[in-house]
C-alpha cells in the first residue's frame, strides 16, 4: 500500500488517541494520511499532535476561506484513495446514514467518491441502540465497510462491544480495502466480455448499441493486476486493450458465446458486454439495394443466445459468475430479477438512462443473493478496482 493516501476523519471519543498511533503505523508503511478533526475530536486530541504526525495541516472548518482556497472540501474528500473514520461516533454514523452535512467531516463523507472504512467507538448501549443499529445497517448497504468495534472493558466502566479496533487491526482493514494484494488472484482464470456486439444485416450494415467497452476493459485490467490469467472477449470498440490480458476480438453475439465457451473452464466470469439481444434473421451476402418503388425492406429479428445465462448453467460453470444489468427504469427490482433469471451469482446494476454508455464514470449497485450495496458514483476504473477487491475477498474466504 506504499504510496497510497487516506483521508482520516477523527471523531470525538476517548479512542481518538489511538488514531494518532494509526497515523504513525500508516506512515511506517508509506501511506500518507491527511486528517479532518471534528469539533468533538479536538476535545480529545489536539490539532497540533495530529498535524505533527501527518506532517500536514489539520482540516477542521467547512467555512475556512484559507482551507477552501488551498484545497476545497470536495477535492479533499476525493484526493485520497480511501476515507477512514476513526473513531466513528454514533453522530458521524447517523449523519452519513441520513445524508446530513453540516460540518467538514460530514460534508467530506457525503461528497467522497472513494470507499469508506469506519472504526466505530462508543458506549455498549449506544452501539446496541436501535438507531445506531439502523445507521450501521444503512451504511453497510451503502457499501461502507466496518472494522470493529471489539468487545472489552470500556472507558465508561461497562463491558461489551464498543471499543475501537486497535490501530494494527485498522491498518489490516485498510490494506485489504486499498489494494488487492498483488497476487490475490494468482492461479485463477478470469473471462471478461466487453463492448457491444454487431449483428450484420448485410456486408455494410449492422445492428449495435452505444457500449464503449470502457467498464469491461477496466475490469479485465484490474483482474489481471490482481494476478488472474485474464481473457478479454471484446466486441468492436475504439479503445486500446490492457497489455496484461489475452484479447479475443469478436463481432457477433454468437461469436462471443463461442469464444467464451472455448475458454472454459475458468474460475471467474464477468459478463459486462452489451450483447445485442436480437439479430436480423438473415444477414444478406451482398448489399441490400433500394427498391425501385421505394418500399423499405422489413427486417425480422430473432433472439440471440444469452451468454451470461448459458455460462451460468454450463457444465463447466465458472465458480463465480458476475453479470451486469443495464437498466433505464426500476434499476434495483429489474436487476434482482435478472440475477435470479440468468443464474448469476452477482449482478452489477447501473442506470444507463444518463451518460453512462461511453462516459468515464459509473454509479452501480452490487447485488448478491444475500445483499445489495449501493456504491457512490466513481470512475469506471474505481468501479473495476472495487469489484475485483470483492472478487478477491470472495475467493480468499472460500479457500
Ligand atoms: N447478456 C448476455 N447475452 C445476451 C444478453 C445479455 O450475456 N444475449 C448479459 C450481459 O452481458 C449482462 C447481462 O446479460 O451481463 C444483462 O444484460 P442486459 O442487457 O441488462 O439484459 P437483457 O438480457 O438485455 O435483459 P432485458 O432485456 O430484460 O433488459
Amino acid at each position: 500500500m506504499r504510496g497510497k493516501s487516506i483521508l482520516l476523519v477523527i471523531g470525538g471519543g476517548i479512542a481518538a488517541y489511538k488514531s494518532l498511533e494509526l497515523i504513525r503505523r500508516l506512515a511506517e508503511r508509506g501511506v500518507k494520511a491527511r486528517a479532518i478533526l471534528t469539533g468533538a475530536g479536538a476535545h480529545f486530541v489536539t490539532p497540533l499532535s495530529v498535524s505533527a504526525l501527518t506532517g500536514d495541516k489539520v482540516y477542521a472548518d467547512l467555512f475556512s476561506l484559507t482551507d477552501e482556497s488551498e484545497m476545497g472540501h470536495i477535492e479533499l474528500s476525493r484526493a485520497a484513495d480511501l476515507v477512514v473514520v476513526a473513531p466513528a461516533t454514533a453522530d458521524l454514523m447517523g449523519k452519513l446514514a441520513a445524508g446530513l452535512a453540516n460540518d467538514l467531516a460530514s460534508t467530506a463523507l457525503l461528497a467522497t467518491d472513494k470507499p469508506i472504512l469506519m472504526a466505530p467507538a462508543m458506549n455498549v448501549r449506544m452501539w446496541q441502540s436501535p438507531s445506531v443499529r439502523r445507521s450501521a445497517g444503512i451504511l453497510a448497504r451503502d457499501g461502507v465497510q466496518f472494522v470493529g468495534p471489539n468487545d472489552g472493558d470500556m472507558a465508561c466502566g461497562e463491558f461489551g462491544p464498543g471499543r475501537m479496533a486497535e490501530p494494527l487491526e485498522i491498518v489490516a482493514a485498510i490494506e485489504k480495502m486499498l489494494e488487492v494484494r498483488g497476487g490475490a488472484l494468482d492461479g485463477f482464470k478470469a473471462l471478461v466480455t466487453a463492448g457491444p456486439t454487431q449483428e450484420p444485416l448485410d456486408p455494410v450494415r449492422f445492428l449495435a448499441n452505444r457500449s464503449s467497452g470502457k467498464q469491461g476493459y477496466a475490469i479485465a485490467d484490474a483482474l489481471a493486476r490482481a494476478g488472474a490469467d485474464t481473457v478479454l472477449i471484446s466486441g468492436p470498440v475504439e479503445i486500446a486493450p490492457p497489455s496484461n490480458v489475452t484479447l479475443r476480438k469478436v463481432v457477433t453475439a454468437r461469436e462471443m458465446l463461442a469464444a467464451c465457451e472455448a475458454e472454459l473452464p475458468a474460475d471467474i466470469a464477468v459478463m459486462s458486454a452489451a450483447v445485442a439481444d436480437w439479430r436480423p434473421d438473415i444477414a444478406a451476402n451482398s448489399k441490400i439495394k433500394k427498391d425501385t418503388e421505394h418500399k423499405a425492406p422489413a427486417i425480422r429479428l430473432i433472439e440471440n443466445p444469452d451468454i451470461l445465462a448459458t455460462l451460468a448453467r454450463h457444465k463447466n460453470r465458472p465458480r463465480l459468475v458476475v453479470g451486469f444489468a443495464a437498466e433505464t427504469d426500476d434499476v434495483l427490482a429489474n436487476a434482482v430479477g435478472k440475477r435470479a433469471r440468468k443464474g448469476a451469482d452477482w449482478i452489477v446494476a447501473n442506470d444507463v438512462s444518463g451518460n453512462v454508455m461511453g462516459g468515464d464514470r459509473n454509479q452501480v449497485h452490487l447485488i448478491t443473493a444475500a445483499s445489495q450495496e449501493h456504491w457512490p458514483e466513481m470512475s469506471k476504473t474505481d468501479v473495476a478496482h472495487r469489484l475485483v477487491q470483492q472478487i478477491a475477498r470472495q475467493f480468499q474466504e472460500r479457500s
